[in-house]
């Protein structure tokens, strides 16, 4: 093995842009990461040579700083289309420099008179209350090029489109431009399309489908044309930095009609409406141009980023057959093959997250029809997926294929394509898969916005589902650029609602936004959790006055004590188990309590982003808010022996995790040891089963871990019996339930009317796997200082985990075997981490590098001694490995 003596840089971006070409910020910052070897490695300046590409010429600025992350642009700033080569280097403390690593960016249009452009529609008026049938534009224009040619596709549509040039698809994106708040954010997509041009004639076209701009959305029924109901599209092709001329004109084509929840309808007898098919073309419609401000988004455009072969075929007792992929998924159905026809013969694909009884489980999509067919000609079709629609499912039914076998069809996932940045595996398999679950719900999840599901008439993005969840998510994915953007889209519906963070964003108007906790604290919390991951202190700057606003102003208080108004009820701790099916707001837990302690902690969260961003006299006045808030806490739901009421695992969690201590006059008590010892006879008493919602589920864990009950921690994650996060898995799930029993033991789904099988919130459980299990936990933002702290535990004998930090690979592994404790660690450069070796006293700062440490160690003897409650019998399988 050679050891590297310098550090490398081997990748650069611009702010969170996921790619360097049509970014939207003029002076955009920079971030460069290290590739892993090289020992202690600190950087101590670093040297960006700008090049103007089409000038030649070139500067170089050289910086004394530590910080490799998101470094201020050193040069003037970028015009509209400007194209620059960086060249960046660093050096070290001991004078050594990396490699000079090159790369290049390109401004997109960043002002409003860079488009020429107008936005064209079909001229049909399409009936208001159906799915709209999708339409195909072109535009053909003559060109002659140039040696060193250079074009530029700048491309959005008011719904959802897919376009090429000369029959070729531009890029891999689909369902672009995603899901904003349409009437205020536009986002648009830059393409290359240098390549696909040639002298003379070509022609540009594109699908223009309904998409969430003008679809059905939301549940009851819903509604349609909630952003506007005519589509569109803006489409600037330049060449060398001009616009190409050229009429648009539209047409049907084969596909009949295409909604999100609908599914998408498609005729292969009828003309495709490519781009040289004679068949009827019209001239378009000029739309107004929209108020909405066009923007180059952060977020990563939604791709296909994996496809899945169905794992057998099944034939139903009603004779259906149906597809099993293995894993529930959010996608759609491709055909591998060309499906056998008669003409006007028709393929049906119908959708289900779950078989109830061996038929398909449709009663949880509720109105979503979630169905795509196909009429058959002799036309070839291999290859052909649904364009503008998406589905949550792991079965398929296909009617119309006989003789289907399985390498005819596979499923293609959908996601907004983050990079990978976390993974975690144990000795324990069903941990593992538990792990897994998160992970596809993530991906689910995360099309376009934070959702709850992806399956049923909802798809919404729900905000408290993001807000206790996000932490799990910036661990699992690169999730900065994607939760920025959505964060926008928070501020600017939350503005239209003088401050009430809507309970979903992009808000429809589907539903009444009164202000609920949790949900509306995500203003505060998600903010702060992308800066925590991503050391990015202007998303906390950008979204102050939503925060403020919402603390400020939002919130509907009781004027005496500043707590939550008394007169109208939250959502507490949501879907806690002991809530009726019917009414998941009805756990065990005060939903008021609930509010009250997020508030506090939301209240201290602002007080410390206003600190880091510098507004001192808002950090001190929430800080003394927070104070006052705690007392009013205090009187009103705690005893002065220190009982607290609805005493449950979720109202001891809150309080102990977001240290909710009283204040001095009132601390005669060790409040920390009654809640900690409260808290764990409790959880003994629920037999270590769950009693949390969407409030104590992401806390109760760690909070066990960090108040003397790791045993407790373990015996809970390792139980199997319901409500327990292992249950479901032993029943078979794939991804992360919205109930603890969305299948009930006797196979039929749980009659409650809101029964999703891919929901992420209850996953935030991940968490607890990556820091305490794995022991990886962040220091300071953007992992620049982290703690390797595992807390083994259970009957679980290894574990790695490891994660792609701003500043470079970090990673964990270790092992007990012979009752040593062996691990080894990797930190990126320029980083340092607090290494704790459990069984030893241990501990160390280091800096980069991989190294191992061993320990003399057993493991606690799992299950501990038995603690039998006199109302319920210890049961034998719950810490089943
Ligand atoms: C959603 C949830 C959401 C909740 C709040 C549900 O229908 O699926 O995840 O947070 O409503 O009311």
């Amino acid at each position: 093995m050679t050891i590297a003596l310098t550090a490398e840089i081997d990748s650069v971006t611009f702010e969170q842009y996921p790619s360097p070409l049509g970014i939207g910020i003029a002076s955009p910052r920079i971030s460069w990461k290290y590739a892993s070897g090289v020992k202690d490695w600190y950087q101590t300046e670093y040297e960006i040579e700008m090049r103007e590409l089409d000038k030649g010429t070139s500067q170089t600025y050289s910086v004394a700083s530590e910080s490799s992350v998101l470094v201020p642009w050193p040069a003037p700033p970028l015009k509209s289309r400007q194209r620059m080569q960086l060249s960046i280097r660093a050096r070290s403390r001991n004078g050594v420099w990396t490699n000079s690593l090159t790369t290049e960016v390109e401004a997109g249009l960043l002002h409003e008179s860079d488009w020429s452009s107008s936005f064209v529609s079909s001229s049909f008026t399409q009936p208001l209350g159906i799915a709209k049938r999708p339409y195909r534009l072109r535009q053909s224009f003559t060109v002659q090029l140039s040696k060193s040619h250079k074009a530029r596709l700048y491309i959005t549509a008011l719904g959802v489109y897919e376009s090429y040039i000369n029959g070729i698809r531009i890029g891999q994106d689909v369902l672009s431009p995603g899901w904003t708040s349409y009437s205020a954010r536009l986002p648009y997509q830059t393409y290359d399309v240098t390549s696909l041009l040639r002298e003379g004639t070509n022609v540009l076209s594109a699908w223009v489908g309904e998409g969430w701009y003008s679809g059905l959305l939301g549940y009851q029924g819903g509604s349609r044309n909630i952003f506007g109901n005519r589509t569109g599209l803006l489409a600037q092709l330049e060449i060398d930095g001009e616009p190409v001329e050229g009429d648009w004109e539209w047409s049907f084509g084969a596909i009949i009609s295409a909604g999100i929840y609908e599914g998408e309808t498609y005729d292969t007898n009828l003309p495709d409406a490519s781009e040289h098919s004679q068949g009827e073309w019209h001239k378009v419609d000029i739309l107004p141009t929209p108020t909405s401000k066009l923007f180059s988004s952060q977020s990563p455009p939604i791709r296909i980023i994996q496809s899945v072969k169905p794992v057998r075929i099944i034939t139903s007792p009603s004779r259906k057959i149906f597809m099993d992929f293995g894993q529930n998924l959010a996608g759609v159905v491709r055909l591998v093959s060309n499906p056998p026809s008669n003409s006007g013969s028709q393929l049906i694909i119908r959708h289900a997250e779950v078989l109830e009884h061996g038929e398909l489980g449709t009663r949880p999509l509720r109105f979503a029809t979630a169905t795509d067919k196909i009429v058959l000609s002799d036309k070839d079709i291999s290859g052909y997926h649904p364009r503008f629609t998406f589905h949550g499912f792991r079965y398929a039914e296909i009617t119309g294929w006989p003789a289907i076998s399985l390498k005819d069809v596979e499923a293609v996932v959908f996601q907004s394509s983050m990079h990978r940045s976390g993974t975690f595996t144990c000795s324990h398999a069903l941990i593992n898969r538990l792990h897994e679950n998160a992970v596809w719900s993530t991906m689910a999840n995360t099309i376009g916005i934070p959702s709850d599901c992806p399956q049923r008439d909802e798809r919404l993005g729900w905000t408290g589902d993001v807000c206790v969840y996000s932490p799990t998510m910036s661990y699992l994915f690169d999730a900065s650029g994607f939760l920025s953007e959505w964060l926008q889209d928070l501020w600017h519906d939350q503005r239209k609602l003088k401050g009430v963070v809507p309970i979903f964003v992009p808000d429809t108007g589907t539903d009444v936004s009164t202000p609920e906790a949790i949900w509306g604290d995500a203003a505060v919390l998600v903010p702060h959790d992308v800066y925590l991951s991503s050391g990015d202190l202007a998303v906390l700057e950008r979204q102050f006055e939503s925060i403020k606003m919402w603390l400020d102003e939002g919130i509907e208080r009781n004027p005496s004590t500043g707590l939550w108004s008394r007169d109208r009820d939250q959502l507490g701790d949501w879907l806690a188990p002991r809530a009726p099916p019917e009414t998941p707001n009805m756990g065990p837990t005060d939903n008021l309590l609930v509010a009250d302690a997020w508030l506090i902690y939301s209240t201290r969260t602002a007080s410390k982003i206003s600190r880091a961003i510098g507004r001192i006299e808002d950090a001190t006045r929430y800080e003394t808010q927070a104070k006052e808030l705690t007392e009013e806490f205090y009187n009103e739901y705690v005893t002065t022996a220190g009982r607290l009421v609805s005493e449950t695992q979720t109202a001891l969690c809150l309080l102990l995790c977001y240290e909710i201590f009283p204040p001095q006059c009132k601390g005669s008590l060790d409040y920390r040891s009654l809640f900690a010892e409260r808290l764990g006879h409790l959880v003994m008493k629920a037999n270590w089963l769950i009693d949390t919602g969407f409030a104590g589920t992401p806390i109760v864990l760690p909070t066990l871990a960090e108040n003397g009950h790791l045993s407790h921690a373990y015996r809970m994650l390792q139980a199997t019996e319901c409500p327990s996060w292992l249950s479901p898995v032993l029943l078979g799930a794939t991804t992360i339930w919205e109930r603890w029993d969305s299948m009930l033991a006797d196979g039929s789904i749980n009659p409650g009317e809101m029964t999703s099988f891919n929901h992420y919130a209850l996953g935030s459980v991940a968490s607890f796997m990556h820091a305490y299990i794995g022991g990886l936990s962040l220091l300071s933002p953007g992992w620049k200082t982290f703690s390797i702290h595992p807390r083994p535990g259970g009957t679980i004998t290894s574990a790695k985990t490891s994660h792609q930090s701003p500043y470079g690979k970090i990673a964990v592994e270790w092992e007990i075997r012979d009752g040593v404790f062996q691990m080894t660690v990797e930190v990126p450069p320029n980083c340092t981490a607090t290494v704790t070796v459990p069984g030893s006293q241990q501990r160390e700062v280091i800096g980069s590098g991989v190294r191992h440490y061993s320990a003399q160690y057993s493991l606690p003897s799992f299950p501990p001694p038995p603690y039998i409650p006199h109302f319920a019998p210890v049961r034998p399988n719950e810490w089943a490995a």
